[in-house]
């Protein structure tokens, strides 16, 4: 299996096992992979002659310290999954240095709007060091493919964005949400709940299901206040927000329109871990 810990070295591998018509397929992820991440290999597998797996806990997208020195960093066990997956899989965990060459810090970036709403309010700056951490990468690998998850919608959004207005050449491809038995959404922060709060998690899901329900018959503000007043009864659970929001926008549904795609976007904390979901609502 090749593992690279050095942009340098992957780009020359890279270089030497690349052919004028094979196609690259790239998974960014910070590690801590469970059967999301592998989804999103296995299909990157099915469609490139070759793929490259990132596992970087990228600083600058952490607005809160405390968060980013708790998230699980488990290369060892990652590396293992993915061999089990397919030895073929190019692996690539650089170091912070490697990346950011003593300057940490974002670039700024534009992404016309899409970053100010939902995660972009609520975490200050993390987009410009998602935007950078992800056009680093995709300098180093130069994917033909990269492979985002649903689940972070917002996020997907906003690299197709970067994508499109720096003309990058790459096609960002989205993919369906993983659920625990419990349709809870996977995701690395999943690891850090008790399997109490891990099964009780399931609510979130449950209740983004009847947000679902509600928005047939009822306005976006309805449904909001309803979210609201569940999670008000349940004191395990924190809402930090609910929102119903144009899906090509982001921006809020103040009034629902004809043939507009709607979707609701949770952010739950659950013992100070902070859980993220989305549905599709038509
Ligand atoms: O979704 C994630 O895991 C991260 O935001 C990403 C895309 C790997 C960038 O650090």
């Amino acid at each position: 299996m090749q593992i690279f810990n050095g942009k340098a070295a992957l780009k020359d591998y890279l270089k030497s096992i690349k052919t004028s018509n094979s196609t690259i397929g790239f998974v960014p992820t910070m590690g801590a992979l469970h059967q999301g991440h592998l989804s999103l290999m296995q299909q990157s597998m099915q469609e490139n002659q070759a793929t490259v797996v990132s596992i970087f806990v990228n600083p600058t997208q952490f607005n809160n310290p405390e968060d980013l020195e708790k998230y699980p960093r488990t290369l060892e066990e990652d590396v293992k999954k993915i061999a089990a997956l397919n030895p073929e899989i190019i692996v690539f965990a650089p170091t912070v240095e490697d990346i950011y060459e003593g300057q940490t810090v974002s670039e700024s970036f534009d992404f016309d709007g899409l970053e100010n709403q939902m995660e972009g309010k609520f975490r200050p700056g993390h987009f410009n060091g998602v935007g950078t951490i992800v056009k680093r990468l995709f300098e180093i690998v130069e994917p033909t493919n990269a492979y985002f998850g649903e689940k972070d919608f917002q996020q997907l959004q906003i690299v197709k964005k970067m994508v499109a207005k720096n003309n990058l050449n790459v096609n960002v491809i989205g993919c369906p949400i993983h659920r625990e038995p419990n349709k809870l959404a996977m995701s690395s922060r999943n690891a850090r709940l008790t399997p109490k709060e891990k099964e009780e998690a399931g609510i979130i899901y449950k209740t983004l299901l009847e947000a679902k329900a509600k928005f047939e018959n009822n306005s976006a503000n309805a449904v909001t206040n309803w979210v609201k007043k569940s999670f008000e009864k349940n004191p395990d659970f924190q809402l930090e927000y609910f929102q119903i929001a144009d899906e090509k926008t982001l921006l809020p549904c103040l009034k629902k329109v004809k043939n507009k795609k709607y979707r609701a976007f949770i952010a739950v904390f659950v013992n100070n871990i902070r859980l993220i979901d989305t549905i599709s609502l038509n």
